[in-house]
């Protein structure tokens, strides 16, 4: 009789609420244990005792800022030397300002060592451990903003963009080495990051969406093996064209010689 393989821990960051809690619950439904990451230990522990529960999984909290790096480091190793850890979900972020000349650099700075700096920094501990036993995924929450950063700009949308290209190159890199990546591009989502920015009375209520259902648009794009998934988007040509469109461009982007607009000579009555 052969004996199933345990399934994959997940270690998901920012697991206290919202978005991250949504993805502990259903990889927990699933029957993975979990590593629970972000800053309040009392609602990770929580969330772990009702998980343990209702799903009889084990789950683990491991506290930390990972805006500090002493903290971080901490799950860095956690990524590094926990064996059983096989998928990693960046989720935890934060809004950093709307409107750039009045946001504050701190709080911009912070901003990026969430989004940006954390999840690099994570991919990377765990990244040399995967590629070596040939299997797991990384999931990253971008946003929508990603690619409209019109529709709620400054640093934050900029963040984002980092997210989806950080995962585009990830992938061209480790999918031949049998690993999995997605990066998920949610919309508007009815969360508490909405508290922070000043709430979600604003927004026309056919552009939010509730948690559960973004989350489990995302696991679906998972499961369908998506490397991007817009939950929000009725059809996927859409991306699909926009992707091509940009891939269409690329060997035209480094030539030895400029563009002939940029030669054209100034006109004399200029
Ligand atoms: N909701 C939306 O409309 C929406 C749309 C697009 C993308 N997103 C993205 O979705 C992700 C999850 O956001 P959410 O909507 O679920 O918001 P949320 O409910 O506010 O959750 C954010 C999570 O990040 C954790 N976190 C915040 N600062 C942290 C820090 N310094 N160190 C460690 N953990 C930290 C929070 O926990 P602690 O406070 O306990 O640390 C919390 O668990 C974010 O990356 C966000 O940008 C959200």
């Amino acid at each position: 009789m052969s004996v199933a393989e345990p399934l994959d821990t997940v270690l998901i960051t920012g697991a206290s609420s919202g978005i991250g809690a949504t993805y502990a619950d259903r990889f927990a439904q699933r029957g993975h244990p979990l590593v629970l990451v972000a800053r309040n230990a009392a609602r990770l522990q929580e969330l772990a005792a009702r998980l343990e529960r209702e799903y009889r999984v084990k789950a683990d909290v491991l506290a930390a800022d990972l805006t500090s790096s002493t903290e971080r480091a901490k799950v860095e190793q956690r990524l590094r030397d926990d064996d059983s850890i096989g998928i990693l979900v960046n989720n935890a972020g934060v809004g950093g300002g709307s409107v750039l000349a009045q946001a504050s650099p701190e709080v911009v700075q912070g901003m990026i060592e969430l989004n940006v700096t954390a999840p690099s920094r994570l991919v990377a501990a765990l990244l040399p451990r995967l590629l070596a036993r040939g299997h797991g995924s990384i999931i990253n929450i971008a946003s929508a903003l990603a690619i409209a950063p019109e529709l709620f700009g400054g640093a934050y949308a900029a963040s984002k963009s980092y997210v989806l290209t950080y995962t585009l190159a990830l992938h061209k890199q480790v999918a031949e080495h049998g690993l999995r990546v997605q990066c998920v591009l949610p919309g508007v989502t009815r969360t508490e990051i909405w508290d922070q920015i000043g709430g979600l009375d604003a927004i026309p209520a056919q552009m939010i969406m509730e948690v559960d259902e973004m989350v489990d648009a995302a696991l679906s794009g998972y499961d369908q093996g998506e490397v991007i998934t817009i939950p929000s988007l009725p059809d996927i040509e859409e991306w699909n064209r926009f992707d091509e469109a940009r891939r269409r461009m690329a060997p035209e982007l480094s030539r030895n010689v400029a563009a002939d607009r940029y030669k054209s000579d100034i006109p004399e009555d200029a």
